[in-house]
This record gives structure tokens, C-alpha cells and sequence, in this order.
């Protein structure tokens, strides 16, 4: 405890004397998520938050990808990921020569680009989206087809609530993918009455079976809305630590699975980078240009 207080007040002391502020995930450690960051949210949120920014420093306490688009947001800005390990299993699972041969086998398709990409990716790509906001950019489009990349879970997810047909890619969250609909059999067999929440990127049959789909910030909103007696979250573990900490009243079932990648944020890896203004996030500069103008007209989708 001496330490995390120790490493608390040396972060907080930093990010004065830096002029930083720190984005967190929904997926970052209670101590992490409540003790340092500044503005906190799903990865939706984190991008809008980063267009407001006005510190020199942005520390992302999340994975690469999001350190990613806060950089495509403020090329002027010095944005640092603590852990330069942090990755995405959706974001390793494809590369800018795949999505080119895909449009290539399906000329004048528009892409839809999960933000859980490389800026590489994002730059070959029309738009993208989140888990947040995937019905009302599909929706956006006007067309009754798209390239829905790279995460096939949350293309069949969104497509099963848009009559939009998808051209899926075999990507997959090694974090969701894990769940199944036996778990949630048991989870409500085990804890009557519970009310089950899960992240699109489970498979769909898991989906099925819940009450509710949704973005991490659209689970938070639920259960802060609804206040339901019991319920659980079928995503990464930390989101219930989080979210029972501001709804006492709300019993929490936790079967989870851990994203090994948010769990390289550690409060002394955020200290040492503040410290030491490291890991730099940089992207070339073409690439950036065209991945920006994706994420842009994602952002400009109401
Ligand atoms: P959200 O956009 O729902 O926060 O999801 C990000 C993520 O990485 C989920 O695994
Ligand atoms: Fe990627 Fe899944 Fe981890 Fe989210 S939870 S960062 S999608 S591996």
C-alpha cells in the first residue's frame, strides 16, 4: 500500500509538472481507473476526450491502438503508452496488404473499420467505429453491403441488428472470444434473477443469450441507469471492479477474463513514463493523414 500511495502522489506530481493528463480505459485497475486518470471511458469516449485535450501530454492507459488515435487527434502532442506491449489480438489479427487484397476482391464496398486496428489499417479503410457507435455508422453508410473488419464477432453482432450484410474477416478478441452460452446457463442457474451484460465481441450465440449487447461505457450506463439487484458483466474483469464502485447497491457476479494487454498498465509503468516521457507514440505522417480522416468521419457520425 506504501508503494501504490508513493507511486499515486509521484503520478499525480508529474502530470502537473509535465502539463499531462491521463486517458483511462474502462478496463484499467480500480486504482489506475478511480486514483489517476483524468478522463476515463470506452474507447469511443477516449477518442472524442482526446479531440479536447488541451495538455501538452497524453499518457494512454489502455492499449496501443487508442494511444494510436489520441496521436491522430494532436499530431502536436507528445502521447505516451506506458508499456510498449500493450497490443489487441483484433489489431494483430490483420495488416494494410489485407485489407487492400479485400477491397480488391470486392471493388466499391465501403470498409468499416473497427477502431481495434494499426493506423496502418485504419488508413485503407473508408470509416471506422466502435462497439458504441458500429449500428449508426453501418446505418450512416446508406448501402446495403460492407467490409466489416477485423473483428468477425461484432460484424455478425451489428449485422444481426442492421439487415446490412457483412464481408467478415476472422479476427477475434482472445479475451471475449473465451465465453460461451454454457457460462451464462450456469451464471443464471447459479445467481436467480441476475441480469447479463455482454461486450459485442463475444460470439454471437453468447450475445443471444444475454439481456443486453453493448460498448463497455453502454454496460456502465446500464446497470447506473437501471440499478438492477444482480448482474453480470461477460467482459474483462475490471470492468465490475470499476463499476461496483460507484453503485454500491448493485450486486456484481463476476465470472471474467482478463485482457493481458490492459494489464501491462501498472501505476508504476504510468510513474516511470511520466518520468522518463517515454513510450512515444509516433505514426508516419501519410499513413496518419488518411487514418485520421477515418477516424474523423466515425466521429462526425452523431
Ligand atoms: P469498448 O469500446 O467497449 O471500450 O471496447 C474496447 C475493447 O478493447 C473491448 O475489448
Ligand atoms: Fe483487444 Fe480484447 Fe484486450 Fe480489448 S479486451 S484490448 S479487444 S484483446
Amino acid at each position: 500500500w506504501a508503494t501504490m500511495a508513493d507511486d499515486v502522489e509521484a503520478i499525480l506530481r508529474l502530470k502537473r509538472e509535465r502539463n499531462a493528463v491521463i486517458l483511462g480505459h474502462n478496463y484499467q485497475t480500480p486504482e489506475i481507473f478511480h486514483g489517476v486518470s483524468d478522463i476515463v471511458g470506452d474507447s469511443l469516449a477516449l477518442a472524442r476526450e482526446a479531440q479536447t485535450v488541451e495538455a501538452d501530454v497524453i499518457v494512454l492507459a489502455g492499449v496501443h491502438f487508442m494511444a494510436e488515435t489520441a496521436k491522430l487527434l494532436n499530431p502536436a502532442k507528445t502521447v505516451l503508452i506506458p508499456d510498449l506491449r500493450a497490443g489487441c489480438s483484433l489489431a494483430e489479427s490483420i495488416t494494410a496488404a489485407d485489407v487492400r487484397a479485400l477491397k480488391a476482391a470486392h471493388p466499391g464496398v465501403p470498409v468499416v473499420t473497427y477502431v481495434n486496428t494499426s493506423a496502418d489499417v485504419k488508413a485503407e479503410s473508408d470509416i471506422c467505429c466502435t462497439s458504441g457507435n458500429a449500428v449508426r455508422v453501418i446505418e450512416s453508410l446508406g448501402v446495403d453491403r460492407v467490409i466489416m473488419i477485423p473483428d468477425e464477432y461484432l460484424a455478425r453482432n451489428i449485422a444481426a441488428q442492421t439487415g446490412v450484410e457483412v464481408i467478415t474477416w476472422p479476427g477475434h478478441c482472445e479475451v471475449h472470444e473465451r465465453f460461451t452460452p454454457f457460462d451464462i446457463e450456469q451464471i443464471r442457474q447459479d445467481h436467480p434473477g441476475v441480469v447479463v451484460l455482454a461486450h459485442p465481441e463475444c460470439p454471437p450465440e453468447v450475445v443471444a443469450a444475454a439481456d443486453m449487447a453493448g460498448s463497455t461505457a453502454q454496460m456502465q450506463d446500464f446497470v447506473t441507469v437501471e440499478q438492477p439487484a444482480r448482474v453480470a458483466l461477460i467482459t474483462e474483469c475490471s470492468m465490475s471492479d470499476n463499476v461496483s464502485a460507484v453503485n454500491p447497491g448493485v450486486e456484481f457476479v463476476r465470472p471474467c477474463n482478463l485482457c493481458p494487454h490492459m494489464k501491462r498498465n501498472t501505476l508504476a509503468a504510468i510513474r516511470a513514463a511520466l518520468e522518463h516521457m517515454r513510450h512515444e507514440v509516433t505514426i508516419d505522417p501519410e499513413v496518419a493523414d488518411r487514418a485520421r480522416a477515418a477516424v474523423e468521419r466515425m466521429l462526425a457520425v452523431r
